[in-house]
């Protein structure tokens, strides 16, 4: 009888095991980008390893990310993803979101290049002299013509491209130096200069 006992609840550890691992697979790593901040840390264990970050998310019902810091041994649980809020951390980070769960253009810093009103880097100019200029903005509007590069110029203008490098890239990444007009925490180039960026798009097919 203790036996069947024993049997039993090994069985029902596999169950909830091969569960687990099941729901695992409707995770994805983002190809590109680094971090995503907050909203809602809800918990932080010390493992580099994904495999067992997504397992502590799986296994909490909250969870619908996780950043991972593969080289530090840091594993973040998030219980929501805010798309305007995506930045870097020191370390090797990635992030694994729930499929369905949350609709990103995920975007991934390339530098600062140069920009020139006879040879543009960009195709097209999707806006400017615009108050709420973001990443996450041009990213959306970019990403919504199809376009996989985004340049921010000159504080409150937005590039979309498929190729970017055209005039080369500035001698230093502090000559974008402006802020973007709608979040100052982001710098969006200087005059002639973008800050560039490769733009990946999660929203809802
Ligand atoms: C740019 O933003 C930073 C904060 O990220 C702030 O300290 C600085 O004053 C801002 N510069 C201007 C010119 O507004």
């Amino acid at each position: 009888m203790a036996d069947l006992m024993i049997i039993m609840v090994l069985l029902s550890v596999l169950i909830s095991y091969c569960e687990s691992v099941g729901n695992a697979a409707s995770f994805t790593v983002w190809p590109i980008g680094s971090y995503i901040n907050g909203p809602g840390i809800i918990a932080s264990f010390s493992t580099r390893e994904i495999d067992e970050c997504l397992l502590h998310c799986v296994a909490n019902s909250n969870c619908v990310a996780t950043n991972v810091d593969t080289t530090n041994d840091m594993c973040e649980l998030l219980s929501a993803i805010d798309c305007n809020n995506q930045g870097s951390q020191n370390g090797d980070w990635r992030v694994l979101h729930k499929e369905g769960e949350y609709a990103c253009v995920v975007y991934e810093y390339k530098g600062c290049y140069l920009d020139d009103p006879t040879t543009r880097d960009f195709d097209q100019m999707a806006y400017q002299g615009d108050p709420a200029n973001t990443p996450n903005k041009c990213a959306n509007t970019c990403a919504d013509s199809g376009y996989s590069y985004m340049g921010l110029q000159d504080m409150d203008e937005c590039w979309c491209g498929n190729s970017y490098g055209l005039n080369g890239a500035a001698a230093l990444d502090s000559h974008c130096w402006r802020n973007c007009t709608g979040d100052p925490a982001y710098k969006c180039g200087s005059a002639f200069k973008n800050s560039v960026y490769q733009l990946v798009d999660y929203r809802t097919p």
